[in-house]
């Protein structure tokens, strides 16, 4: 397989996961992950309403909004893309291919805040932590396996050739 085309679809990947946009603070949606962008480093927290003030949420509070408009199926599918992105990720580790180090954290605080906010839902209806784990192991083994988006934009590609 073509290395180069490997490492620049999960650059892609990369970039349309990515938090930062070069304008202001716009949101849009990519394969069901709203992607929001942010000014790096401001940190400010404001309430919104103030008139003709630029709003600047931190990274964080922006994400979790985010994924809290995500409906459940969106969250769940994310989950498992993120999950199979990451897979990705070690994978090429373990084979040295080229691959950016800072994704790693940035997938697993991702999936760490889907699943935050997918347990937040299960608390408003009263399912217990016994109770939602049995759910997320019945749901763990409905999974259909499938390549990662990253994985499989590359397979297409290859195809066409
Ligand atoms: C999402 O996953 C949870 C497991 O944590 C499961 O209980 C729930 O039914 C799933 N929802 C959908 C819509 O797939």
């Amino acid at each position: 397989m073509a290395m180069a085309s490997l490492a620049s679809n999960l650059s892609f990947l990369a970039s349309s996961l990515k938090l930062v946009d070069s304008v202001g603070s716009r949101s849009s949606m990519h394969n069901g992950v709203q992607t929001v962008a942010m000014t790096a480093g401001k940190q400010q927290r404001s309430r919104a309403g103030g008139p003709m003030k630029v709003v600047m949420m931190a990274k964080r509070e922006q994400e979790l909004v985010d994924i809290r408009k995500m409906s459940q199926e969106e969250i769940n599918e994310t989950v498992i893309d993120l999950k199979g992105e990451l897979f990705l990720l070690r994978t090429k580790k373990a084979t040295r291919q080229e691959y950016k180090s800072s994704e790693f954290r940035r997938m697993r605080k991702q999936i760490a805040r889907m699943l935050t906010v997918r347990r937040e839902r299960e608390i408003e209806q009263g399912i217990t932590m016994r109770e939602s784990r049995k759910l997320d192991r019945k749901w763990k083994k409905s999974i259909v396996p499938r390549p990662p988006p990253s994985y499989a934009a590359t397979l297409a590609e290859q195809a066409k050739k």
